[in-house]
């Protein structure tokens, strides 16, 4: 056996004197973690240094590189038509993936998506999509292969053979308070969205009280540096910046929000996730190639909304199920008559989380039909005793501290105000 070419203390050292890993360092210290020949509590004091010294792009290129090697490659070449895939950073009530998918599909795309469950205040896809009944997240690379033939669109979990090393470091980074360097969350995303074999990538990085980037500057920081790391690979990349200081829609949880993104699909819902779904789309589709095709269209003329039902049946899901309904529901009334001038998304992300929509640690269940319904968006006029939120769960104990988490969470000012809603695209980086 060859002699180990580093060892964990130096490796760590050199991070922490404010030193750049060697291409040779990163390799080695990635794979021996994988392995378990570097231990926890030594990748925790690493990746701990990273976060207070940062990384060059040249090393964040090495450390996404060494990850895609941890595990395999998914290669969609063989398919008839071109693949464009998604990823958002995590907001409230982001239910974009469930109408885009399929409306991707309806204009000639594959959308492989692999998606994950939700952990804290911010929902996870398969979560949302388990409320349907029967279907399933597993399948296997040549069940998403065949569905990617057939329907077009796949949104499944991701499988243990996919950068195995990202599952590791991302547990724990969880908990060791080290998930918010940009050089981590940037290739830790890109590794999985690489060795997926997408070959083009749209990603929505989210800014605001509901986001992991709180600030604009930081939200583009992160941005570029992932655009750079899927266009170092071949992958064609862009990213939007996209408000999530208010939640999305009129509705965060599980069951709640497929039936809003099923409105999407039959040509209604909200403005704004409609709004958001487009411009994905439109830059997907143009990201692969595909700019002769109008999603508008595809959304009014039903042919979005076939591509949804194909792809649930195909995962054993019945599209026209009825969803699960909470068994218990709660009326916050307005207090006063006027203009709703905010509606803090961290807050209402808290509130469903409470409820049951969400887990604590990433064993628990989570409830189908909890979560909350907001009857009015920052702009609209609400009056006073008129329905503000629907709180929902099965499990009543916990509306007080749901109630908790929106006190202070929204303003009402006096009747007339004008309100600027800001744009939901912020920016675009490619
Ligand atoms: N999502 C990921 O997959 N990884 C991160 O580090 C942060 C968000």
């Amino acid at each position: 056996m060859s002699p180990q070419p580093h060892d964990a203390v130096e490796v760590i050292s050199a991070k922490r004197d404010g030193g750049a890993l060697s291409s040779s360092q990163i390799e080695w210290v990635l794979d021996a973690y994988t392995k378990g020949v570097v231990a926890d509590e030594q990748m925790s004091a690493l990746a701990m240094a990273i976060l207070l010294n940062g990384m060059d792009r040249r090393e964040i290129g090495d450390w996404t590189a060494a990850m895609i090697a941890s595990g395999e490659r998914m290669d969609f070449s063989a398919l008839s038509r071109p693949t464009a895939d998604k990823h958002s950073t995590g907001g409230v009530g982001d239910k974009i993936t469930l109408p885009l998918a399929p409306l991707v599909a309806a204009c000639g795309v594959a959308v492989p998506q692999l998606s994950g469950r939700g952990l804290g205040h911010t929902g996870g896809t398969l979560d949302k999509l388990e409320s349907i009944p029967g279907w399933r997240a597993a399948l296997s690379n040549e069940e998403m292969m065949a569905q990617l033939e057939s329907v077009g669109a796949v949104i499944c979990a991701a499988g243990d053979g996919l950068a195995p090393a990202d599952k590791k470091l991302y547990a724990l980074r969880d908990v060791t308070g080290t998930v918010e360097a940009i050089p981590l969350i940037a290739s830790s995303i890109m590794s999985k969205k690489i060795a997926e074999g997408t070959g083009a990538l749209v990603l929505d990085v989210k800014v605001g009280t509901g986001a992991f980037m709180k600030d604009v500057d930081r939200a583009r920081e992160l941005a570029e540096v992932m655009v750079a790391l899927g266009t170092d690979a071949g992958v064609r990349t862009v990213a939007l910046l996209t408000d999530m200081s208010v939640p999305l829609g009129l509705t965060a949880g599980n069951a709640i929000e497929v039936t809003e993104s099923v409105e999407v699909l039959a040509g209604g819902g909200p403005a704004d996730v409609v709004e958001l779904t487009l411009a994905l789309a439109r830059e997907m589709l143009a990201a692969a190639g595909r700019t002769d095709v109008d999603p508008a269209d595809k959304l009014a003329d039903g042919s979005a909304m076939d591509a949804w039902k194909a792809m649930i049946r195909a995962q054993g899901g019945d599209p026209d199920a009825t969803l699960p309904v909470a068994r218990e529901s709660h009326v916050v009334a307005a207090g006063s008559s006027g203009v709703l001038t905010r509606l803090d998304a961290l807050s209402v992300g808290i509130a469903a989380w409470r409820l049951g929509a969400g887990r604590e640690r990433k064993e628990d269940p989570v409830q189908a039909g909890a979560g909350i319904v907001w009857h009015a968006r920052p702009g609209d006029e609400v009056t006073a005793g008129a329905p503000l939120f629907t709180l929902l769960t099965d499990t009543p104990a916990r509306f007080d501290r749901a109630l908790a988490a929106l006190e202070g969470g929204y303003d009402i000012a006096a009747p007339g105000t004008s309100y600027e809603p800001g744009p939901i695209v912020i920016d675009r980086v490619s």
